[in-house]
C-alpha cells in the first residue's frame, strides 16, 4: 500500500480498479467513421469482436496466438528493429537486448566539483542544494555550442518534479496510536516532518543543469566543474513576466510588487525552445498550499483555488508549520504565483527563471515549441486534470534564428487558446482574450491578467473539450503532426462526471490514449485543425484497444501513456506513468511505434523501470545514440524504515535516477 498520494485525486497511487465496460458497439461505430479519415494500412480490420485473444491473461507476452492470425510487420516496414521485451516486474531496469542501460545521474548525485557526498542516512538542505535534486522527471539535451548539431556534448536539463519524504527521511512516518488493523479512516502512519526536512525538500524541488560529455573512451560523463551546472530549486528567486506580471490578485505580503516569486514547484514536462532555453512546467503546485477551507468560500480567490484543487485544510507535507507563504489562511495569494510554464536559460547561470504568464495558469506539462510556417512560435501545453484542457500559445513576433537575444522574451506575447475537438475529426483552437467570447466583466474577467491566472476558468467559458489528463503534447519535427498524451482519466462517464465523447471515447478510461493532430495547412499558427485517435492503450486483447490499424496481436501492452519525445526517424517514444495498476505487478517503462508507413502502429516495449517507478522524461542526443530516461519515485509506495527497493545502489534509500541507454555497437537507438 501506499502511505501518501502526492498525485492528490489523480490517483497515481491507486488500488487496482475496473477497467471499465466492454463497448464493442459504440467502438465498432466510431472506427468505422475513422477508418475514413485514417492513414495506413488496415485501419478498419482492427476491432476484432470475439478474437480468441481477448481471453489471454492481461500481462501475457505479446504475440500470443490469435484464432484467426492477422497480418503481420511489414519487414524493413519500419526503422525499429528492437526485439519487444514486453511487460516486465521486479527491481531492476530491462532494456531491448544490444542495449546497455546505466544509471547516469541519481538523487544526491555531485553537481559540482566541491559538492557534498551523498549520505542517504542525513540528507540536508545544505548539502542538496549542490546535489542532484529528487525525481527526475523532464530532461533536456541542448547540444555545445549553443545552435550545433553536436552529439557528443551538451547539457542536461532536469526537472525534479517533487520529493518522497517518507523514503528520503528516517523516521519521517510514525506510527498512528489510534490505527487499529483493518481501520479505513484512519491512516496507519502520521507525519513526523521539522524545519531540517522541510528545508531539505525545497533545495530537492526544482531543476538541476549539468554539462555532459562523451569522453576520450567514448562513454557519457557528467562535467563536474561545468560552467553551467546548476541547480535551481524552491529557493531560487524567480520573476513573473508577461500580461499577468504585476496584477492585483499575483500580490503577496512579501512581494507588493506581483513581479518577484520564491522558487518553482512540481516541475514535471518541459520543453526546449528553438533558442535554446528550458520551458519547465509546473504542475500539481496545489499540493503545497494548505487550508483553503479557511478563505470565504464565496471569494474568487477561494472560488479559483477550489478549481485548482488545493486542499481545505492542512497538506500532507505540512511546510505550512515551518514558512507561512504555505498557509492560505496567511497569504491567500501565493499559489496563484505557481503552475505557470517557467522559462530558464541554462547558457546563462546567473539568469533569472522567468514564468510566462502569457502561457496560462495551469497544471502544466508540455510546453514544447515549433516554429510556424510563418515563422512565429507555437507552443503546446497540457493540464494534467481529469476533465481538463489542451493550449495553444502562438508568440506575436517571430522567431529569429540569427540573433537570440531577440528571442529571449518571445514568450510574453501572444495569444494562448484552448481546444475543442470537435466529434467530426475537425478541431478548433479558441482564443482566450479578454473582452472576447464571454471572457470579460460577465464572467468576472477585468483583464487580460484575470484571463491568464484564471485560465481554467476561461477554458469552461469558452466550452473547450473536457480532456483524459492532457499530459505531453508534442509536434513530431519528422511529419509535423501534434501528440496529445492523454494518461488515463478513471472517472470519465461515472456519476455526476462527464461522459464521453469522440476525442474521449471510453468510459472509466483507465489506460489512456494519444491523439494525433494535424494542423490546417500544415501551420501550427492554424486556428483549426483535423485530429484522430492514434492509439487507445491498454491490452491488446481488450476489445477497447486500439493501435492505428495495426494487427493487435503483433504489439506490446501498454497503459498511461505520459511522455513523449521523437527520434530523428520520426518514430513516436513513449514514457508511462501508472501502468502498474492496469497491468499488477508491471513496471512502467518505454515503448516505441512508428507514425507513418506500413508499419504505423506496430507498438514495441523498448525498457522497463523498476518496482515503484513512473518512467518520464525520455530525451534522445542529435544523432539518436544516446537515449537518457527518468527513473521517478522508485520504491514509491515503502517508507525509510520499510522500503520496498533499494535501486539502484543495492542498499540504502532507492534513488530517483535519470538512466543512460546506448547501443552496444554504438548505433542509432531502436534501430
Ligand atoms: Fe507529473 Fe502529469 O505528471
Ligand atoms: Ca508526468
Ligand atoms: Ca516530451
Ligand atoms: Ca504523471
Amino acid at each position: 500500500m501506499a502511505y501518501i498520494d502526492y498525485e492528490g485525486d489523480k490517483d497515481r497511487v491507486y488500488s487496482q480498479e475496473g477497467r471499465g465496460e466492454t463497448l464493442t458497439d459504440v467502438m465498432n461505430r466510431r472506427f468505422s467513421r475513422r477508418a475514413a479519415v485514417a492513414t495506413g494500412a488496415g485501419a478498419a480490420a482492427t476491432i476484432v469482436v470475439g478474437n480468441a485473444a481477448a481471453s489471454t491473461p492481461v500481462a501475457s507476452p505479446v504475440g500470443s496466438p490469435a484464432a484467426s492470425p492477422v497480418a503481420s510487420p511489414v519487414a524493413g516496414g519500419d526503422s525499429l528493429a528492437f526485439g519487444n521485451i514486453g511487460l516486465q516486474s521486479g527491481e531492476e531496469t530491462v532494456v531491448a537486448e544490444g542495449y546497455t542501460v546505466v544509471p547516469f545521474l541519481r538523487w544526491g548525485d555531485p553537481l559540482f566539483a566541491d559538492s557534498p557526498a551523498f549520505d542517504y542516512a542525513n540528507p540536508t538542505a545544505e548539502a542538496q542544494a549542490k546535489q542532484v535534486g529528487y525525481n527526475c522527471d523532464y530532461i533536456g539535451f541542448i547540444p555545445l555550442p549553443l545552435g550545433s548539431k553536436a552529439a557528443d556534448h551538451g547539457l542536461l536539463v532536469v526537472n525534479h518534479e517533487y520529493t518522497n519524504p517518507e523514503l528520503m527521511f528516517p523516521g519521517y512516518l510514525q506510527p498512528n496510536p489510534e490505527y487499529t488493523e483493518g481501520s479505513e479512516d484512519i491512516p496507519e502512519f502520521l507525519v513526523n516532518t521539522t524545519k531540517a526536512v522541510v528545508d531539505t525538500e525545497l533545495e530537492a524541488h526544482g531543476l538541476s543543469i549539468v554539462e555532459v560529455q562523451r569522453n576520450a573512451s567514448g562513454a557519457w560523463e557528467v562535467v563536474l566543474d561545468g560552467k553551467y551546472n546548476r541547480r535551481i530549486t524552491a529557493t531560487t528567486p524567480t520573476v513573473l513576466t508577461g500580461p499577468a506580471a504585476g496584477n492585483e490578485q499575483l500580490k503577496t505580503k512579501e512581494d507588493p510588487t506581483g513581479t518577484k516569486v520564491i522558487g518553482t514547484l512540481n516541475n514535471c514536462a518541459g520543453g526546449t525552445t528553438p533558442w535554446g532555453t528550458v520551458v519547465s512546467g509546473e504542475e500539481n503546485f496545489n499540493q503545497y498550499f494548505a487550508n483553503l477551507g479557511k478563505l470565504d468560500a464565496e471569494s474568487p480567490v477561494a472560488i479559483n483555488h477550489a478549481r485548482y484543487g488545493l486542499p481545505e485544510g492542512e497538506t500532507e507535507r505540512q511546510w505550512e508549520t515551518f514558512y507561512d507563504r504555505f498557509d492560505l489562511a496567511k497569504e491567500p495569494n501565493e499559489p496563484l504565483r505557481f503552475g505557470w510554464g517557467i522559462e530558464i536559460d541554462p547558457l546563462d547561470p546567473t539568469s533569472t527563471p522567468k514564468k510566462r504568464t502569457a502561457l496560462g495558469r495551469f497544471k502544466h506539462e508540455g510546453i514544447t515549441s515549433f516554429v510556424t510556417t510563418g515563422g512565429k512560435v507555437a507552443v503546446y501545453s497540457g493540464d494534467d486534470e481529469r476533465f481538463d484542457y489542451a493550449y495553444k500559445f502562438v508568440t506575436a513576433k517571430s522567431f529569429d534564428p540569427e540573433v537570440r537575444e531577440n528571442n529571449l522574451d518571445l514568450l510574453d506575447e501572444g495569444t494562448l487558446y484552448v481546444a475543442r475537438f470537435n466529434d467530426d475529426g475537425t478541431g478548433d483552437w479558441l482564443p482566450l482574450v479578454y473582452g472576447e467570447n464571454g471572457l470579460d466583466e460577465s464572467n468576472g474577467f477585468t483583464s487580460q491578467g484575470d484571463v491568464l491566472t484564471f485560465t481554467r476558468h476561461a477554458g469552461d467559458v469558452l466550452g473547450a473539450t473536457k480532456m483524459d489528463r492532457p499530459e505531453d503534447f508534442e509536434t513530431n519535427p519528422v511529419n509535423g503532426k501534434v501528440y496529445l498524451v492523454l494518461t488515463n482519466n478513471n472517472r470519465r462517464g461515472t456519476e455526476d462526471n462527464p461522459g464521453t465523447d469522440e476525442a474521449n471515447p471510453r468510459a472509466e478510461n483507465t489506460t489512456g490514449h494519444i491523439i494525433e493532430i494535424t494542423e490546417t495547412d500544415g501551420d501550427h499558427a492554424s486556428t483549426t485543425f483535423t485530429w484522430d485517435i492514434f492509439i487507445l492503450a491498454g491490452d491488446p486483447a481488450d476489445e477497447d484497444t486500439y493501435f492505428a490499424g495495426f494487427p493487435k496481436d503483433k504489439v506490446s501492452p501498454i497503459a498511461s501513456p505520459d511522455n513523449i519525445t521523437f527520434d530523428t526517424n520520426g518514430n513516436l517514444w513513449i514514457s508511462t506513468d501508472g501502468l502498474p495498476n492496469s497491468f499488477e505487478g508491471m513496471n512502467d517503462g518505454i515503448f516505441a511505434v512508428p507514425v507513418d508507413g506500413e508499419n504505423r502502429g506496430y507498438l514495441r516495449q523498448f525498457l522497463s523501470s523498476v518496482v515503484g517507478a513512473e518512467c518520464s522524461g525520455p530525451v534522445f542526443n542529435t544523432d539518436s545514440t544516446a537515449l537518457w530516461v527518468s527513473i521517478q519515485h522508485p520504491g514509491e509506495g515503502g517508507s525509510f524504515e520499510d522500503q520496498v527497493t533499494h535501486w539502484p545502489d543495492g542498499e540504502g534509500s532507492p534513488r530517483p535516477t535519470v538512466v543512460l541507454v546506448t547501443k552496444n555497437d554504438g548505433g542509432v537507438i531502436g534501430s
